[in-house]
């Protein structure tokens, strides 16, 4: 377990990304004060997409997957799920564009998204974990740091 804060960066990006499912979650009030209609939700949700998650689906598309890539043929079929799932997300944002419906457009990128970060979390993750020695970890710790990833030493 030596390796486990190796992935941290990405898992606080994670962290955030749960916060906007509780947030935009259908019928859930705890926010209200904060967001307090459904189109400042949607204005929210399109603005944390265009300054955290398009660049976190970059960077993992770009840099985390391609150094995992070949470890075994189940992390490569989670990667190719991730990947269709970060192009699923970005539709579901942009359908927010079209001003229909929106309660529920919402409800479904808060489900969407929480059953991914799940995946990345708790299947994808362990399994990269798994699959390295703790110098591997380090290494791709330090490859992910070189790439972008700048804040990956500090949780
Ligand atoms: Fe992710």
């Amino acid at each position: 377990m030596a390796g486990q804060k190796n992935l941290h960066s990405i898992s606080h990006d994670h962290f955030t990304g749960m916060m906007l499912t509780q947030i935009i979650r259908k019928g859930n009030s705890v926010n209200d004060d904060f967001l307090k209609n459904i189109d400042e939700k949607v204005n929210y949700t399109i603005h944390f997409y265009d300054q955290e998650l398009a660049n976190h689906f970059y960077l993992e598309e770009q840099v985390l997957f391609p150094l995992v890539k070949g470890l075994s043929e189940e992390i490569d079929g989670i990667i190719n799920r991730i990947v269709d799932e970060h192009q699923f997300i970005t539709d579901l944002v942009k359908e927010l564009n079209f001003k229909t419906d929106l309660e529920n457009k919402l409800d479904r990128i808060s489900r969407v998204l929480e059953e991914h970060i799940k995946l990345e979390e708790r299947v994808l993750f362990p399994k990269i974990h798994e699959a390295l020695s703790d110098n591997e970890l380090t290494a791709l710790a330090r490859k992910l740091f070189e790439n972008g990833y700048e804040n990956i030493y500090k949780y």
